[in-house]
């Protein structure tokens, strides 16, 4: 069986299905010993706001069961050094870029879109909602369905690009929020972010991390993704959604095309095996061909909601 691992996401055509999760992979630099960048699905890059930010104080990275909490705090070079240096990087070695955008308010976030608006090299745009909009008391944007579709608003109307909106499963209603952004005109959905947690160090009695709380990602988190997907997939059909969460191997891939994804990010994955968005994609190619599947899109057709 012939398997042809191509996608096409939101009309851009990918490699494969699987792509490099944003601040798992920094701006590839670090990777390229390891992997052929133009060979994967996609970068999406760290996130990248206007100004550059030097992120929170450490320790910043927590290993929990089958896991990890960070709390990075989002730090970048700002989008000027991005465009002149890192963009550049990856355009030049070929990565298909998906960059992401994190801002303040909705305005900064029109600014960041409009300045990579017609930049070579970026393919689509991914908006992190999972930040503290400064506006509204610091409350998450991707927890307010109206504050998260004006965000998506200011994007769209700023740049060409296809764009993806990235949500947090921290809501009580995932789908409101991903409707609102879908009407915004998101072209796709990216789910889902790291889950808000903590740890503490019994024995020295304090938080783990300074920052007190961060972002729990791995595959513990992997099952809340897939059911996330699931929802999403199943109230709003058509929208092509980026499955994040805990994928590992090539079947972790699979739980999420099956369940409606068009594409997967491996995120903590990279930090255990810096090769991990090549295997997944080859373990997927295994999958597929097992399966008598010729290509990813096939899979929704195969999977059985019953048990
Ligand atoms: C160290 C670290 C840094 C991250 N930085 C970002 C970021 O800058 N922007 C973003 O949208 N997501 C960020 N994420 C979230 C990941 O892209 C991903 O959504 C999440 O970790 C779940 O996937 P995983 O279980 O494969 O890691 C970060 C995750 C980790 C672990």
């Amino acid at each position: 069986m012939t398997v042809d691992l191509s996608v096409d996401l939101c009309g851009v055509r990918l490699r494969t299905p699987v792509l490099a999760a944003s601040g798992c992979f920094g701006f590839g630099r670090e990777m390229a010993g390891w992997v052929d960048l133009a060979a994967l699905g996609g970068i999406v890059t760290k996130s990248v706001s206007l100004e550059p930010r030097r992120g929170r104080p450490t320790p910043r990275m927590a290993e929990t069961p089958s896991g990890m909490l960070n709390a990075i705090g989002l730090q970048n070079p700002g989008v000027e050094a991005f465009c002149a240096g890192d963009l550049k990087f990856l355009a030049g070695a070929g990565a298909t870029v998906v960059a992401s955008l994190v801002g303040r308010t909705p305005g900064e976030f029109g600014r960041l879109a409009e300045r990579l608006d017609g930049e070579p090299g970026v393919a689509l745009v991914e908006v992190n909602l999972s930040c503290p909009n400064v506006e509204h008391r610091g409350e998450v944007f991707a927890t307010d369905p109206a504050a998260a579709a004006e965000v998506v608003q200011a994007v769209k109307r700023a740049t060409s690009t296809p764009v993806l909106a990235k949500l947090t499963a921290d809501v009580t209603d995932l789908v409101a929020v991903a409707r609102a952004v879908v009407d915004a005109g998101a072209d796709g959905l990216t789910l889902i972010n790291t889950l808000l947690g903590m740890a503490v160090d019994t024995g020295r009695r304090r938080p783990r991390l300074a920052a007190v709380t961060g972002g729990l990602s791995g595959p513990a988190i992997r099952p809340v993704a897939v059911r996330c997907v699931w929802q999403v997939a199943q109230a709003l059909p058509g929208v092509p959604i980026v499955g994040t969460g805990g994928v590992v191997t090539g079947e972790d891939a699979a739980e999420f095309l099956l369940v409606g994804a068009t594409a997967v990010a491996v995120g903590t994955g990279s930090f255990i095996n810096p090769r991990a968005v090549v295997e997944v994609a080859d373990g997927l190619e295994r999958y597929l061909a097992d399966q008598g599947a010729g290509s990813p899109a096939e899979l929704p057709a195969l999977f059985k909601a019953e048990r």
